[in-house]
């Protein structure tokens, strides 16, 4: 006797897709890392980018690039609104950061990764190219336990509290900025630790996820906004809790953001806020580093590792692949 499972389509469509994202991140990271440690940030990003575009535009959907990266450095970029895919397939937002950590790429140093995430048509946070504030820890916590407009001396004590620990048994994560002084000397004044990292804040945040690993609690600080929308995407995946506020200091600012659909420019954004749907996400690593290995260019062989998220039932799968035939066929 046979039995049927009934898979709703959507549901199947996101399985294929998975493995669909991956190529993506993986391309795109192999092209980067061809240009690791060459000191030209931009040459690294703009072959993460055209990777990027040549694999979104083989997949079976239709999407639109709702979160790029670039205009904030002019850096080469897939624009917002850009439309990739086959033009067949589930109507999907993209969020890309086909380089994070360029700068990390050009100087060959840990950390540097491909990252995107897909995520029903609409429920994406259209945001533009700004700076971001940001606050994440993992998942297990009440909720709004963390307050992004509160002292960060009672964002530390609160989260030692919930734990149980003392404040000094806290880590906290921060990108080493001039901008962050105060922020730093406010967590350091509770006893607690900052680890400072000097780039890539995706994977700052998504650390706070598994804090007993990494020895994270909880990242603080300003960093860019479409990396803050690919973090939330993963957090959306794993669990925790995340608050962000876009910085929109200026007119043009304002205004480019309204023009997205953004009325109220001082919104506290929740992951929910974020990513309203479902959603994917993966990301490759370019060059080694605390979440993933980077590209590896043995003799036959081009070695990637890839983590990829979906959120529908918080999988999280690490994919390590060997590429014989990446040059053969010019994919990457
Ligand atoms: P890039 O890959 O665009 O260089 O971003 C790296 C990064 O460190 C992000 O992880 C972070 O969100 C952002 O830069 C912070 O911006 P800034 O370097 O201007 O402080």
């Amino acid at each position: 006797m046979s039995t049927t499972i009934s898979v709703p389509p959507q549901l199947l469509l996101e399985r294929i897709l998975t493995l669909e994202i991956v190529r993506v991140t993986e391309r795109a990271a192999v092209s980067a890392a061809r240009l690791r440690g060459l000191g030209n940030e931009k040459a690294a990003d703009q072959a993460a980018v055209d990777a990027m575009r040549r694999e979104l535009n083989r997949i079976p959907i239709e999407g639109t690039v709702v979160i790029g990266e670039g205009e904030r450095d002019e850096a080469p970029m897939l624009f917002i609104g850009e439309k990739v895919g086959i033009n067949a397939g589930p109507q999907v937002d993209i969020a890309v950061d086909p380089l994070e950590g360029t700068t990390l790429c050009a100087k060959d140093m840990p950390g540097a990764i491909a990252t995107m995430a897909m995520a029903e048509g609409g429920t994406l946070l259209h945001a533009p190219d700004v700076y971001m504030q940001k606050i994440a820890i993992g998942p297990g916590y009440d909720k709004h336990l963390i307050d992004i407009d509160a002292p960060p001396e009672d964002n530390i004590r609160r989260l030692a509290q919930a734990k149980g620990v003392p404040t000094s048994s806290i880590t906290a994560l921060v990108l080493d900025r001039a901008r962050h002084a105060e922020l730093i000397s406010s967590i350091r004044k509770t006893g607690a630790s900052v680890r400072l990292i000097s780039d890539g804040d995706v994977a700052g945040v998504i650390h706070t996820a598994d804090s007993d690993n990494t020895g994270v609690d909880i990242y603080i600080g300003t960093g860019g906004a479409p990396e803050g929308v690919l973090a939330a995407s993963a957090l959306r995946c794993i669990g925790g809790q995340m608050y962000t506020r876009l910085i929109l200091d200026t007119h043009e600012k304002r205004n480019r953001a309204e023009s997205m659909g953004i009325s109220d420019p001082d919104m506290i954004y929740s992951i929910e806020d974020m990513v309203k749907g479902d959603c994917l996400f993966a990301a490759t690593g370019v060059t080694d580093g605390s979440m993933l290995s980077g590209v590896k260019f043995r003799k036959d062989v081009i070695q990637t590792e890839t983590v990829v998220m979906r959120s529908v039932t918080g999988t999280v799968r690490y994919i390590k692949a060997d590429h014989r035939q990446l040059d053969k066929f010019h994919l990457d």
